[in-house]
């Protein structure tokens, strides 16, 4: 278990403000599938005992995400959607330093943390800390319309809270820049960006890709397009001339792979 603190991370501290409710409040952001530090700190002196130290979560039963007592992790009342998930940085703690790391975070760890420090004879301490996570799709890339031998691709990716980097790249790992750039919102708050790009004869296949500079991830989503432009997917698309309905588009993705695949 322990070998866990010492684990090397990836992690991100974004400290966005400090507000004057229950003392300190701190807002730090997580990517889904990473780690990360709550901050929470007392200053230490030769004539204060060590306190017992309770991190715990608004809205959750039991509450306990971690409790630290006596020099040890205490684990029954922990709630056991975080066992193996919290542990203190044990080289910090001679310092004061009483910071909560979260592994493997997930969406649903997204809330109000509390860090409650209590000794014998002292006034509690209690600092708050709100965990935001954020998120990024895989890139959604489709063929939005095929017109004279020059196919029209989107990358679709949705966000929360921070916008990654959005690029294409062809078959020889080239940059291609975007034509075209949409953002929007869904209905749950997520943040959506389109890019579009017009890609010419000679391109083989498409990349999307997605780069999130925090946690430094990069996802990708690759399709293949017909290499030539005398088959009769070209006259086919011309003939139709600029009907880009949904349908159509995948008709011709489909042409297009098939002609690839011949
Ligand atoms: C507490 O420890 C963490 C992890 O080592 C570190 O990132 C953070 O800066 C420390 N906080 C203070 C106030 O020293
Ligand atoms: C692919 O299409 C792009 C955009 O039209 C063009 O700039 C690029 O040269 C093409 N790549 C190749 C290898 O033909
Ligand atoms: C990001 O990750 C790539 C490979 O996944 C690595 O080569 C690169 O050094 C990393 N960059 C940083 C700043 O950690």
């Amino acid at each position: 278990m322990y070998q866990r603190l010492f684990l090397c991370a990836r992690l991100l501290l974004f400290f966005t403000g400090e507000h004057a409710a229950h003392g300190k409040q701190r807002q730090v952001l997580a990517f889904a599938g990473g780690d990360v530090i709550l901050p929470c700190n007392f200053r230490i002196s030769d004539s204060t005992d060590f306190p017992t130290v309770e991190w715990s979560k608004e809205g959750l039963n039991p509450d306990v995400v971690f409790l630290y007592r006596d020099g040890c992790e205490t684990y029954e009342i922990k709630n056991p959607i975080f066992d193996y998930r919290t542990s203190l940085i044990m080289k910090e703690l001679k310092d004061g330093n009483i910071s909560l790391r979260i592994s493997n975070v997930k969406m649903s760890d997204a809330g109000k943390y509390k860090c409650l420090k209590l000794w014998k004879n002292a006034p509690r301490e209690v600092t708050v800390v709100e965990l935001v996570v954020g998120a990024v799709s895989e890139p959604k890339l489709s063929v939005v319309s095929v017109e004279r031998c020059g196919v029209t691709v989107q990358c679709e990716v949705n966000f929360w809270p921070t916008e990654p980097q959005v690029t294409f790249l062809d078959h020889q790992g080239n940059d291609i820049p975007a034509q075209g750039s949409e953002r929007d919102r869904d209905a749950s708050g997520r943040f959506i960006i389109k890019q579009r790009v017009t890609l010419q004869e000679g391109n083989s296949s498409i990349t999307c890709r997605v780069h999130q500079p925090e946690i430094n991830q990069t996802r990708e989503t690759k399709i293949l397009i017909s290499a030539t432009c005398s088959s009769d997917i070209c006259t086919a698309a011309f003939a139709a001339g600029g009907l880009a309905s949904v349908l159509f588009s995948a008709i011709l993705a489909l042409l297009i792979y098939k002609e690839h695949n011949k």
